[in-house]
């Protein structure tokens, strides 16, 4: 979490291998100035560097000098071309690969001035989020959802990735989710998370069809799970079973292997906040799971945490809102009212509608996703939320009236028991941290657009909607 950046000031007819370079060490979470340290020249400066890096093993400690700002007055730019090469070529190959030398006209105080904030930033961002470039993920339920949303996503905006895609296809997975993506991207295995022989298999080749292509799983991002809160009211064993056992499966294999570990989470494992109150979940939030789904969710989380500080596995968890988009299973809320209205049947709002939940295009979830897994912190927690805070009865009269339905076209059902009142999260640690930020906030436009995709898929949806109806109307919802 140190950050060192390097500056030289000197006179223009002082030679360049004589510049005056210190370290400046400055911790960005206390923000204070740690140590400033002269340490003379260039080639001492890389002298000093190569032992820095060949004492360290570890990768966090080796970014603490990942960045370096040479800064040179003016009269001297005609020698530019020889100084970055005799500064980097002096340094070993392992150094220069995390180096990154610049240029700066000292003559000009705005520019050395706001080059050197730049440096400051950019050293504090590299330092705190050293970036990992996945060539080989393992994606749990990635026939579901947000598992085959996140495929989609990584084939189209990382396409040098390979996804292995292990699922169980449960009611809640179809292979014709990953439909499009392309085969090079792609490995689907239908299997168990709980299944730790074919897990094991995964990693040492045996079921990498292509395994000659294939370079060898470097990170896990953990999406499969039982989800959905009524069912776990009617019987809880399938998400003791997934969401503890099977993310215990996985937690061993990452850890047998020492591959990077990213949990899918959901701010339910936080309980609910009330109606009339301000405050937002953050990372800080105490767990209090309301519901069987959401307890089974924190213990999976407890357990990656403990797997993090007990066996030093390099873990990150998200806890993301509620979401919306494609592939929804349709006995979620909004998929449920779209389909309901296409299939002629009444929309069904449960209790007076007045729970609030925070609604996040699942794009933009994914994109935050790829954000922690690249560049988060080992062993931290982000929060994902986009600041779609919206009640189901406005909710569903959105839905109403974008399908060109009276506002009032809706049954009122039985109330979920137990159920949590509201949902907000605060992404402040994730935003200004790793720089991310949601890019469809506009929820009426992402509602619209949801509609459309169920009105032009329902080939995919009816096989799935009597059966979800049955059960619904079993629990009086
Ligand atoms: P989903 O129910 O649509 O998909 C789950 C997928 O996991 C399915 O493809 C299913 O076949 C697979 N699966 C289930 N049990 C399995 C097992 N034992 N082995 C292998 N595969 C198995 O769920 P979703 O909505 O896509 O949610 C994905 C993850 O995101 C979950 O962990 C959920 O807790 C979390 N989450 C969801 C939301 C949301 O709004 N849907 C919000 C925050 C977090
Ligand atoms: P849901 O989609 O099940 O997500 P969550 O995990 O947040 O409970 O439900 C979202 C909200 O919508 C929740 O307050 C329950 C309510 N709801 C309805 O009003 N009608 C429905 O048909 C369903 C499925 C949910």
């Amino acid at each position: 979490d140190k950050v060192c950046v390097l500056s030289s000031f000197r006179h223009a007819r002082i030679p360049f291998h004589k510049v005056n370079i210190s370290i400046i060490m400055f911790d960005f979470r206390e923000n204070i100035l740690l140590t400033q340290l002269q340490i003379g020249n260039l080639p001492r400066l890389t002298r000093k560097l190569d032992t820095i890096q060949d004492q360290t093993t570890d990768s966090r400690q080796c970014m603490a000098c990942s960045y370096i700002s040479v800064s040179l007055p003016g009269p001297v730019r005609r020698h530019k071309d020889r100084a970055q090469n005799n500064a980097t070529t002096n340094i070993s190959p392992r150094t220069q690969a995390n180096l990154r030398l610049r240029l700066v006209d000292m003559s000009n105080s705005e520019q050395a001035l706001d080059s050197t904030n730049e440096a400051v930033n950019k050293a504090s961002n590299e330092a705190t989020n050293p970036s990992f470039a996945p060539q080989h993920i393992l994606v749990t339920g990635g026939a579901g959802f947000i598992g085959a949303n996140f495929v989609h996503w990584v084939a189209r905006n990382h396409p040098q990735a390979h996804m292995t895609v292990l699922d169980a296809l449960t009611y809640a997975g179809k292979r014709e989710n990953l439909d499009g993506v392309p085969a090079a991207n792609l490995t689907f295995v239908h299997g168990n998370i709980c299944d730790a022989e074919l897990v094991e298999s995964l990693f040492s080749g045996l079921n990498q069809r292509s395994a000659a292509a294939v370079p060898p799983i470097d990170a896990i991002v953990h999406f499969a799970a039982e989800s959905h809160n009524d069912n776990s009211i009617l019987d809880a064993s399938p998400f003791l079973n997934t969401n503890v056992t099977g993310t215990y499966v996985l937690l061993e294999a990452a850890r047998r292997h020492d591959i990077r570990f990213h949990d899918i989470s959901t701010d339910e494992v936080y309980g609910d906040l009330a109606l009339d109150e301000q405050r937002k979940f953050t990372e800080l939030s105490p767990y209090k799971p309301s519901s069987p789904y959401s307890a089974s969710k924190a213990a999976s989380d407890h357990l990656v945490r403990a797997w993090h500080r007990t066996h030093g596995l390099k873990t990150t968890i998200s806890n993301c809102s509620n979401n919306y988009g494609p592939y929804q299973h349709v006995e979620k809320f909004i998929p449920r009212q779209i389909t309901n209205i296409l299939a002629g049947i009444r929309p069904k709002l449960y209790g007076q509608g007045l729970a609030v939940r925070d609604w996040i295009s699942v794009e933009d979830h994914c994109s935050a996703i790829w954000t922690i897994l690249t560049r988060g912190r080992i062993g931290e927690t982000y929060l994902v939320g986009a600041n779609g805070e919206y009640n189901n009865i406005d909710v569903l009269r959105m839905i109403l009236k974008l399908m060109g339905r009276d506002a009032n076209d809706f049954d009122h059902v039985n109330d979920r028991p137990g159920g949590d009142k509201r949902y907000a999260i605060d992404a402040t640690k994730l935003q200004t941290e790793l720089g991310w930020v949601p890019k469809y906030t506009d929820f009426k436009e992402g509602l619209a657009a949801t509609i459309d995709w169920y009105r032009a898929h329902e080939s995919w949806w009816m096989p799935d909607k009597a059966g979800t109806e049955e059960k619904y109307r079993k629990q009086g919802h």
